[in-house]
């Protein structure tokens, strides 16, 4: 495996089409299960977590084929319920095929996805929307051994908190379940409409997605359909964010600003220029970033947890002093050491992290601890003084559609190490 070499200063100009989001052609490749027939997906990014979703559809039974961004899936015969624990563990979001599976076979098993690199990721939402619908759970050696006996029943749900793995696991399960589902406080964010839009398309009746109640009217079956992956609000952020650090002019294409409202704030209330036109938005870098006083994570449409790494790593070049405050995970600060190494002056206590934003930064070894936290030192390597080396990167292909070359066209000196 290569590390990947960064020698910081470039400013960056030019243009990037931003790749299709990661964490809607996720569910939307599980969903495609759901068809009675072939679904053809668009704008899927060249991700190691796409390649794990298609072999965990290959698994199942699935005839699934790849040219460039369209992925092709026949879901006429599938002869599998279970997922093994090596492509559990390859990617913590397949959980999200449990809904699938469920709902295509009235079975599903599947290994305990337990603690991850953000602190425990527990399911327990998931599972007991899911025995509302009349599934039975038996938890035995790690495994969870779930069977809809009497099929999948419509049911009345509440979820504590608006989980998006939860509420797309609903969705997946009620979409041809025998009656109709409501889900109160459900997760909003427009990964969750992009999946509807898609099993809407294959026949399903979905409504209300994108605010907290969502009814579904299970129908008999869903066919094949073609659909289009929503553009990546995350990948987007990091991209503005190397032209933010590096006194750069991006103009990203092929964005869905609509999507973005709180991030582009932030950008501009570091002092960035953000233009939007249509589906393009232009950055540009101020002479020196602002502070933020305090940046929070929350549920869409507020500040997202998974680009909290992205705005520290800025907010350490930035002009004075800001507090980050991480209300979704409990532990995602892991990346934050790797940070100081190239000097960032940043302490965490529980969920605030208080950065005091230097100067300049000076280039470094590190790894990427997370995916998100890699796109971080990603950020904190184009701004530094000198070489940077950044291992651990298997972590950052599961979410960036090559990261080097997208990188590389607008002017960084990025490279793969050879070795
Ligand atoms: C989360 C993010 C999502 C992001 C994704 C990928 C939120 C609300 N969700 O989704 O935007 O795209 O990570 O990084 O920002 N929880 C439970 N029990 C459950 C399910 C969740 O307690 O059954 C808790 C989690 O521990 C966590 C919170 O709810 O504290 C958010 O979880 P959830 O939205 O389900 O996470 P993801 O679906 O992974």
């Amino acid at each position: 495996m290569s590390d990947i070499i960064i020698n910081g200063g470039r400013r960056l100009s030019g243009e990037i089409s931003i790749q299709g989001a990661k964490n809607s052609v996720l569910p939307v490749l599980a969903a495609t299960l759901l068809c009675g027939g072939e679904s053809v997906i668009h704008n899927c990014p060249g991700l190691s977590d796409v390649a794990t979703s298609v072999k965990i559809l290959k698994h199942l039974g699935c005839r699934c084929e790849k040219e460039n961004n369209t992925i092709t899936v026949d879901a006429g015969e599938v002869s599998g319920c279970d997922i093994p624990d090596k492509l559990m563990r390859e990617m913590r979001s397949s959980v999200v095929f449990l809904g699938a599976v469920i709902g295509r076979t009235g079975r599903a098993v599947i290994s305990s996805p337990g603690g991850c690199e953000l602190g425990p990721r527990p399911i327990d939402l998931h599972l007991s929307a899911l025995e509302r619908m009349g599934v039975t759970i038996r938890e035995e050696h790690g495994y969870l051994n779930c069977t809809a006996e009497n099929g999948l029943r419509g049911a009345e749900i509440h979820l504590g908190f608006p989980s998006v793995g939860a509420t797309e696991n609903i969705i997946l399960a009620a979409a041809t379940a025998e009656g109709d589902t409501v889900i109160h406080n459900a997760a909003k964010e427009p990964e969750i409409s992009d999946l509807a839009d898609f099993l809407n398309r294959a026949g399903a009746r979905i409504y209300g997605s994108g605010s907290d109640t969502i009814n579904i009217y299970g129908v008999e079956h869903l066919g094949g359909t073609e659909h289009t992956i929503i553009p990546d609000r995350i990948a987007a952020a990091t991209y503005m964010a190397c032209a933010a650090v590096t006194g750069g002019r991006i103009t990203l294409e092929n964005m869905m600003p609509s999507h973005m409202v709180s991030i582009l704030w932030s950008f501009k209330e570091c002092g960035c220029g953000v233009v939007s036109c249509g589906k393009s938005v232009t950055v540009t870098s101020p002479e020196r970033l602002r502070r933020i006083p305090t940046v929070r994570s929350l549920v869409y449409p507020g500040f997202p947890t998974d680009a909290g790494p992205i705005a520290v790593a800025m907010l350490s070049v930035a002009d004075g002093t800001s507090v980050f405050v991480e209300n979704i995970f409990e532990n995602r600060f892991r990346y934050v050491d790797e940070l100081k190494r190239f000097g960032a002056k940043i302490k965490t206590e529980g969920k605030t992290a208080v950065i005091e934003g230097v100067n300049r930064l000076s280039g470094a070894e590190c790894k990427a601890t997370d995916l998100r936290g890699g796109a971080a030192l990603v950020i904190a390597a184009l701004c530094a003084e000198g070489e940077s080396r950044i291992g651990e990167i298997h972590h950052i292909e599961r979410g960036y559609d090559d990261i080097v070359k997208t990188l590389k066209g607008v002017g960084a000196d990025i490279n793969y190490s050879r070795e």
